[in-house]
């Protein structure tokens, strides 16, 4: 697939209501990825991945355990467009969608990845079980290493344990050398 394509892509219902294809934005050869759900609102009207809420504490939670400011890692989303009224995005629509993630894991040839939340934590390591059981653990898509966590959204209802569940997280993410 050419990532030249992903910006008008319609393989999915997704594209009916989306206003942007949120492809990702960061260094093309960053070493880590960064992998959240779907786009929110505020990232489907500008076109930018994680610039909400949500965005602004995993950044600063990335920051202060690994030591990484968002321009040094990529960040891009399982699902590329926003789904109505930010449903959880179907498995199909995942699905539809995992191609693009597979070429752009492909294309930036990361040393490390995060997924972040239930949703990512599948689409980038095939876990079966839910986040609450895969965090923290150390997964591979293909042999690139790498750690889910919570989604930060998860962390604004959840309060200081998530956050903190986060951070223990990261820091296990961190122990593979970044
Ligand atoms: N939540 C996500 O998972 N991704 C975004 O880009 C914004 C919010
Ligand atoms: Fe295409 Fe993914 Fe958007 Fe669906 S969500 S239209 S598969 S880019």
């Amino acid at each position: 697939m050419d990532l030249a394509d992903l910006p008008s892509c319609r393989a999915c219902a997704l594209s009916e209501t989306r206003q942007r294809v949120v492809v990702g934005s960061g260094p093309a050869a960053s070493g880590l990825l960064v992998v959240g759900e779907a786009p929110g609102r505020h990232e489907d009207e500008g076109g930018e991945p994680f610039v909400g809420r949500s965005g602004q504490l995993l950044v600063r939670l990335i920051s202060e355990e690994l030591g990484l400011v968002r321009a040094q890692y990529f960040i891009t989303n399982a699902v590329k467009c926003r789904p109505p009224h930010n449903r959880t995005p179907r498995v199909s629509e995942v699905a539809s969608c995992r191609p693009w993630l597979e070429t752009q894991i492909v294309a930036l040839r990361p040393r490390w990845l995060l997924a972040v939340g239930n949703v990512a934590a599948r689409a980038v390591f095939g876990f079966d079980d839910g986040i609450s059981r895969t965090h923290g653990l150390v997964a591979h898509w293909g042999d690139v290493p790498g750690v889910a966590t919570y989604h930060p959204a998860a962390a604004l209802r959840g309060g200081p344990n998530v956050v903190d569940v986060m951070r223990a997280d990261l820091r296990a993410l961190r122990s593979l050398g970044i």
